[in-house]
């Protein structure tokens, strides 16, 4: 009997130790994807390869943007498609996400109307390089720093105060303007600065009185000075109403 009990006992623990090991595969290797295809993690990509954004940033990243049911959100390299289907689903955003895997880009379109999100949720198979993504108010990257550099003319063009989110990977020299935490992920978070510089003239006839402000620029920062009657002056930069993403200061140069 006490044989028994014993036997007993050590199977419950070997099937407890199994189950446990189970569950620490299923973390550590979760399974992803449908019944029609499974990605696998870090399969190649055109430029990248597949890795996904954790749940939690991609709801910080969405949330940090001020993602609401006003914005169109584009991913750029969609892979599941998960973050423009939180953001339609959580933030009730139109959301567009361009993947050039082609089995990627379905798995994504399936799962967006599994979600039912279909009708808000459009993914393009295409190239990031070449496809419009100028119709977006927030743009979400994972990609990588180069990829980042190659993108950051086309984001620059985009509409003033169009927000920008990067998991992991910074824009060189264009600092963000807020970075964000959630677990062991990074993300940064850019808004794209209206264009303020150049040589202003304010003038008024009867008194014969002139001013030239000269506004410089490097991303976010600005920077002027001021002349009247030949005497110049830095000028700063503090009104509540500037452009959208433009950050003030106070120097007669902002590099
Ligand atoms: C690191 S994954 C990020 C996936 C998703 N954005 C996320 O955060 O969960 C990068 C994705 O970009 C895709 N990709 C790579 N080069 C691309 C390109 N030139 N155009 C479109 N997609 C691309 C890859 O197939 C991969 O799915």
């Amino acid at each position: 009997m006490r044989a028994r009990l014993r036997a007993l006992r050590a199977l419950l623990a070997l099937f407890c130790a199994l189950a446990l090991t189970g569950l620490a595969l299923a973390q550590e290797f979760p399974q992803f994807g449908d019944e029609l295809y499974r990605p696998r993690l870090r399969q190649p990509g055109k430029d990248v390869m597949w890795l996904p954004t954790p749940d939690a940033m991609v709801t910080h990243m969405l949330q940090a943007a001020k993602t609401t049911g006003d914005d169109v959100v584009y991913d750029l390299g969609a892979g599941d498609g998960r973050i423009p289907i939180a953001a339609a689903r959580q933030f009730g955003a139109k959301a567009v996400g361009i993947e050039y895997d082609a089995n990627l880009a379905a798995l994504a379109q399936r799962s967006a109307e599994r979600a039912g999100v279909g009708g808000k949720v459009t993914i393009i198979r295409g190239d990031i390089f070449t496809e419009d993504f100028s119709a977006a108010s927030v743009v979400t990257l994972y990609l990588l720093p180069d990829l980042n550099q190659q993108l950051r003319p086309r984001l620059l063009r985009m509409k003033p105060g169009t927000r920008i989110v990067s998991h992991l990977w910074d824009m060189g020299e264009w600092e963000p303007d807020d970075t964000l935490h959630a677990g062991e992920s990074e993300s940064f978070l850019w808004i794209v600065p209206a264009e303020v510089a150049g040589r202003w003239t304010l003038s008024e006839e009867r008194s014969r009185w002139e001013a030239v402000v000269e506004i410089t620029q490097r991303f976010q920062r600005i920077g002027g000075k001021l002349t009247i009657r030949d005497a110049t002056q830095p000028m700063s930069f503090h009104t509540p109403d500037n452009p959208p993403g433009v950050r003030t200061g106070s120097c007669a140069s902002p590099w």
